[in-house]
């Protein structure tokens, strides 16, 4: 397979509605084969190389159970143990990288990055999370709604907090997916307005109350993502009001659902409690990001790439 050939998973508009549609129905049947102890491992011999130049618990774990799982190996690099870490072009990593590994993952601060080493390589790689787009989440917060409320097309979902990497997997999503998002964002942490009217089911709003009446999922992310840290004073003020609670998800419709990716700050986005609120299906929502990931790798190793 040449360069241009491989299938990449960048974001969620690298694949077709159809496509995620199914990504997500495998994540759930490959759940059920998990829980039912069937051994399933069509991903013999196949090696998943795992860039982190940023922390990770979820996204690590579960690419590496993943790979495990079907049978398969995951090989974790950091810049610290590599010659990426010494200034190695990020493309000559591909190349090398592409003779000996079957997929690549790579977590980083720049999206520019992954769309330049995605570019010279020739097996396909898997976008960890970037500063523009983390859309294994997205992955696994389709599978958590789907799979406690049925289909998500047409549904109303509320994002509030950080217009940043979490809103925009959401805006891809709801153009993929079909469903209507409203967002609230403070001035001045709103989405990249050309992406959101690159949707037409995507909707800004002026307050965190009117994202959440009457939705269906209520979406949150933390304050000061990786990177932004040095800001974390200033964000606390400027998103303070924008803590998701027990009031604001009364707003929402009765059956519905909160998310939050995680890690989360307790007192800061969601209020002390909510995580533990029976409408939260958080830690489902974390645990489906093994059963999406493997659903991932299986439709880039096997479906994609006959
Ligand atoms: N949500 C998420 O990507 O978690 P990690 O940063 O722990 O991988």
């Amino acid at each position: 397979m040449t360069v241009n050939e491989s299938r990449h998973f960048l974001s969620l508009l690298d694949f077709s509605p159809e496509e995620l549609g199914s990504v997500v129905d495998r994540g759930i049947e490959l759940k059920r084969l998990h829980h039912e102890g069937v051994l399933y491992e069509p991903l013999k011999n196949r090696t998943l190389a795992m860039i982190f130049q940023l922390s990770s618990t979820r996204t690590r774990v579960a690419f590496e159970a993943g790979m495990q799982q079907l049978g398969g190996h995951a090989i974790f690099l950091s810049p610290d143990d590599t010659q990426l870490g010494r200034g190695e072009p990020i493309e000559d990593t591909a190349r090398v990288l592409s003779g000996m590994v079957d997929v690549v993952m790579i977590r980083t601060t720049k999206h520019a990055d992954i769309e330049a080493f995605a570019a010279a390589s020739s097996v396909p790689v898997i976008n960890a999370m970037s500063s523009r787009f983390h859309p294994c989440q997205l992955l696994a917060d389709v599978q958590t709604f789907v799979e406690r409320r049925g289909e998500i097309a047409g549904r109303e979902v509320a994002f509030i907090g950080d217009g940043y990497n979490m809103c925009n997997s959401y805006i891809n999503a709801a153009r993929q997916f079909g469903f209507n998002l409203r967002i609230a964002s403070p001035e001045g942490f709103q989405p990249d307005p050309q992406l959101v009217a690159s949707s037409n089911n995507v909707q800004l709003v002026d307050s965190p109350a009117e994202a959440a009446r009457d939705a269906d999922l209520v979406v949150t992310d933390v304050w000061s993502s990786m990177g932004h840290e040095q800001e974390q004073a200033r964000r606390r003020e400027a998103f303070s009001g924008y803590q998701v609670d027990a009031a604001m998800l009364d707003l929402a419709n009765d059956d519905a659902l909160l998310m939050h990716c995680l890690p989360a700050h307790r007192g800061q986005e969601v209020s002390e409690t909510i995580m533990d609120d029976p409408r939260s299906a958080i830690w489902q929502e974390a645990g489906n990001r093994l059963h999406s990931q493997k659903a991932l790798l299986e439709f880039l190793l096997l479906t994609a790439s006959v």
